[in-house]
């Protein structure tokens, strides 16, 4: 196709954004590396020259979307000439993600959730008097200027309700505000418009989203809300990078050895052992110096958008050089010389604090060329998503990297076979990796003697819903989820727990009978529940649950990639069975209705791609086979 020929042309605000990252993309150190593939030294996985370039997309369209405020058919020409992608697929990937409108909007926008954990706080009624004060949701307000839009979860539940703003334009700035309420964000809007909205420094409010903070029991959670996370120094004071400099001695087997020794499983949602993950690429390390052209890759995973999850956003706000000392450790046994960090886009001020601790921990030795004079060559790139939960499963995170649609790639090749780029990838979860230091820190033994023989360690839990004090908790590995609810002060709302959502979104209901249950992978497992990504969501009697599900099945239809006809088709059907049940009109009776609702959820957990599809009908069969919600 000849990108010259698109009618389109860009305006010069326009240009100048994507001109603008394109520049500062290829300045940095990695920027070099990116130039001398271009050089045709290297490539990306074996891709020719033609789009090369192509793995920046999403920062390009990022850049378009904060100047202008939507991505117009001449920004999308431009981006796709400069990047030498045609545009029909430029256009594909813009239009996977929620963050990017491809139809002009206002350059105001409030993000208001009313997912899950928001409805227990007041997220529908904040929406009905926002429809009030400023119009219908999606509509203009503010003389024009501004819009607001319902959202999914955002990551910040124990401050429910929760709004993100975001400004587009010369001096594009995002802010969330949690706990919001109609006065406060009509309020943020306006100073918006105005171009008075002050920037994000004052997020991590450690009081209201670290009950435990100070307490000398906390390993984790420990420097969270000591002082200033992007302080270099200040990380090292509080026992920061000792563990790094140990590695170094250690050297890759011995570190391996700590890992394996420590029976770290995965905090991500899959609970596969970090150890075997690390060995599967430090056995073919040695393939390193025989093939120029391989290279090895570490991700952290911080997408972070299971509804009800917000510990990983604590970690990278509040002790964001953990992240990447972990990450440092990762690279060291697996031979990466690149990492990246692939953040929600949701998150602005982990963007912000990550940004600083990446250029800090360059300018100190602990990343780049030759990391602390040990000859070790490792640098770390931070990469935002754009509103697709897809992109947190790990395939569909390196399609997202690499410049494409978010979809999930079949398994085998695992990723440590050909994972971004098709080069071996280990992909680990944000809290996976904090517990790497530790690990190093204490030993792999003495780490394991904490937890149960197969779920050793802390674990960070993700409580909020109706509790007295939501935040993120760390408890051993076995605490009872009585023992955890007691820790965050009980049942809040009536007092009277109804159920409690464990997982996320796609996670299961357990019910107040079974709240002695020890939180473990396998103490999940034996009750038909799973830890995932350690949401802890209680909801009081006062909540109709038919109502949860039905903002769960719209998720899963909302998030769903399209790609697999199970999954595709099983989400829709599931949501409209759904939505007729509690309509009181379902087809035939409500029981015939309910076998076809679990027929569907067996042939999605059978046939999908990915996880997604796997588990979109756990969280609602656990809650049929708990109570007659439906009789
Ligand atoms: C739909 C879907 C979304 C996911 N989202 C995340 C996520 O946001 N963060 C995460 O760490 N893992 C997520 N995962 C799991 C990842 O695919 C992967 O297992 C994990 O990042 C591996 O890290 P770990 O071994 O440290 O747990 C998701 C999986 C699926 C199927
Ligand atoms: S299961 Fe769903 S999300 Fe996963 S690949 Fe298939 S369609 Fe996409
Ligand atoms: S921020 Fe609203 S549910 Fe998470």
């Amino acid at each position: 196709m000849d990108l010259h020929l698109t009618a389109a042309r860009p305006a010069p605000e326009e240009q100048a954004a994507v001109d603008s990252e394109l520049g500062a993309a290829e300045s940095g150190w990695e920027g070099g590396e990116r130039r001398a593939e271009l050089d045709g030294r290297a490539s990306y996985g074996g891709a020719g020259k033609a789009g090369a370039q192509r793995h920046l997309l999403l920062p390009v369209l990022h850049a378009i979307q904060k100047r202008i405020g939507w991505i117009s058919p001449g920004a999308l020409n431009y981006a796709a000439l400069r990047l030498d992608v045609p545009p029909a697929e430029v256009h594909g990937v813009a239009s996977f993600y929620d963050m990017f409108s491809l139809t002009p909007q206002p350059r105001v926008v409030a993000h208001v959730c009313d997912d899950i954990a928001c409805q227990p706080g007041g997220a529908d009624a904040l929406c009905t008097v926002l429809e009030t004060k400023l119009g219908p949701e999606g509509a203009p307000c503010i003389g024009g200027r501004a819009t607001w839009l319902r959202s999914n979860c955002l990551g910040l539940c124990e401050r429910a309700p929760a709004a993100l703003v975001t400004k587009a334009g010369g001096t594009a700035k995002e802010r969330v505000l949690a706990p919001t309420t109609p006065d406060r964000l009509q309020s943020l809007l306006d100073d918006a418009v105005s171009d008075v909205m002050p920037t994000a420094a004052d997020v991590l409010n450690t009081q209201l989203s670290v009950p435990q903070a100070g307490s000398r029991q906390l390993v984790l959670l420990r420097r969270v809300g000591r002082g200033d996370s992007a302080d270099i120094d200040r990380y090292q004071r509080l026992g920061g990078y000792e563990a790094l400099r140990k590695a170094l001695d250690l050297g890759p087997e011995g570190v391996l050895q700590e890992i394996t020794a420590s029976r770290l499983l995965g905090r991500g949602g899959a609970a596969f052992p970090t150890a075997k993950k690390w060995e599967a690429l430090y056995l073919q390390r040695g393939l390193l110096k025989s093939d120029p052209g391989r290279k090895h890759y570490v991700i952290c995973n911080a997408d972070e958008s299971e509804p009800g999850t917000f510990k990983d956003r604590i970690i990278m706000e509040g002790d964001p050089f953990a992240v990447l000392e972990g990450m440092t450790i990762a690279a060291l046994v697996t031979g990466a010389e690149q990492g990246y960090i692939y953040l929600r886009g949701e998150y602005p001020f982990a963007a912000e604090r990550l940004t600083q601790a990446i250029q800090a921990a360059r300018k100190d030795g602990f990343l780049g060329e030759n990391i602390l004079g040990k000859g070790h060559r490792f640098d770390i790139d931070l990469r935002r998503g754009a509103g697709a939960y897809i992109c947190g499963e790990e395939t569909a995170l390196f399609n997202s990297i690499e410049g494409y649609r978010g979809e999930p790639r079949n398994k085998p090749p695992f990723p440590t076979q050909a994972g971004l780029f098709r080069q071996p990838t280990v992909v680990n979860n944000v809290e996976t990796l904090i517990n790497v230091p530790e690990i190093i820190r204490l030993g792999g033994a003495a780490y394991a003697r904490v937890g149960t023989e197969n779920s050793s360690g802390n674990r960070l839990f993700c409580v909020s819903g109706h509790v007295a004090s939501p935040g993120v908790y760390e408890v051993p590995m076995g605490v009872t989820l009585r023992k955890l609810v007691d820790m965050a002060g009980g049942v809040g709302g009536t007092g009277r727990l109804q159920a409690v959502l464990l997982g996320g979104a796609a996670g299961a209901f357990v019910s107040p009978k079974e709240i002695d249950m020890p939180l473990t992978f396998e103490g999940a497992r034996a009750i038909g529940a799973t830890l995932g990504s350690g949401v802890v969501m209680l909801l009081d009697d006062s909540i109709d649950l038919k109502q949860i599900l039905l903002r769960i099945a719209a998720f899963f239809r909302h998030e769903t990639c399209g790609q697999c006809v199970p999954c595709r088709v099983g989400v829709v059907r599931q949501q409209e069975a759904l939505e007729r049940l509690v309509a009181g009109r379902p087809v035939g009776s409500n029981a015939e209705e309910i076998i076809i609702l679990r027929e569907m959820a067996q042939a999605m957990r059978d046939a999908s791609i990915c996880g997604l599809g796997q588990t979109a009908s756990t969280a609602l069969e656990s809650a049929l086979a708990r109570w007659n919600i439906f009789s």
